[in-house]
């Protein structure tokens, strides 16, 4: 594997492998790797010929009252892993080469509607941030396909949005949410828990499935099923920013008539934001 930091010399790589004819994945992340990232790198790996890697954390993402400092960063760990999957380039670009005139001054890409509601709403310029730093790592990257975990659902629509939006040039997988053993959905967050709060975070889950559930059964009352976990849950100790049913496709909130459904949760536990979701079909 090749650890490649400047944009020019990804740039010389990615036009030999055009001339060999490659087709190119891209994954995307912020490092601290952990197996919810590898499956999307196994997804590369197994749809296209050449794979790069991304990691990059992206300030422009962070809001204010995130540290963007205590990010947790792995390099070498991460390296390890990348290798193990043949990963065929590590890209690690520089701040100062990314946002070369400064955040304040920096073009960005914003995908409207879409990102201003559910997350986007409790985080405002988060979903700039994430459009304008992944349209520029395709730029840089040009790859044929790219991957992201289903987790973070409302990223990955808003990065459809973005590509079909643009008119940009390569096919966008989802890749399905990689969970522990007791259902806490896979994160770099998740390192930031107590051993009290680690026993208590696989709830989110259980909230999920338990609404699940209460849909599959007919209950059509939304609100009063979303307070009434949002209850249960802040009552062992969560602090719940958002509990959302809403359309799977539009993310909008569902009429009647609407068959493909997303349950979408954010919760803080401490100063963690724990966020997780779970599609329900109604078809
Ligand atoms: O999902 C992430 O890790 C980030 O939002 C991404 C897509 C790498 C952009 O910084």
């Amino acid at each position: 594997m090749q650890t490649i930091s400047d944009i020019l010399s990804l740039r010389e790589q990615r036009r030999q492998w055009q001339l060999d004819g490659k087709v190119i994945g891209f994954v995307p992340t912020m490092g601290n790797l952990h197996d919810g990232h590898l499956e999307l790198v196994r997804c590369a790996r197994e749809h296209c010929d050449v794979v790069v890697v991304s990691i990059f954390v992206n300030p422009m993402q962070f809001g204010e009252n995130e540290d963007l400092d205590a990010y947790p960063r792995t390099l070498d760990e991460d390296k390890a892993k990348l290798r193990s999957l043949n990963v065929d380039v590590l890209f690690t670009p520089q701040a100062k080469d990314i946002y070369p005139r400064g955040l304040e001054q920096q073009t960005f890409v914003e995908v409207p509607g879409l990102s201003y509601m559910i997350c986007g709403a409790s985080q405002p310029g988060h979903f700039r941030g994430v459009a304008t730093i992944v349209c520029k790592l395709f730029n840089m990257v040009q790859p044929n396909h790219a991957f992201f975990g289903e987790k973070d659902f409302q990223q990955l629509q808003v990065i459809r949005t973005m590509v079909q939006d643009l008119s940009m040039n390569l096919t966008i997988h989802g890749v399905p949410t990689r969970r522990e053993a007791d259902g806490l959905a896979m994160s770099s967050r998740n390192g930031y828990l107590s051993a009290e709060q680690r026993q208590l975070a696989p709830k989110v889950y259980q909230t999920l499935t338990s609404i699940a559930e209460q849909i599959q059964l007919g209950r059509r009352d939304f609100d009063k099923l979303i307070a009434e976990h949002a209850a249960a849950l802040n009552s062992v100790g969560f602090k719940t920013d958002y509990i959302e049913i809403r359309s799977a496709t539009s993310l909008l909130k569902p009429g009647f008539e609407e068959l493909q459904l997303v349950i979408l949760i954010a919760a803080f536990l401490g100063k963690t934001r724990l966020i997780d979701n779970l599609p329900v079909s109604l078809s």
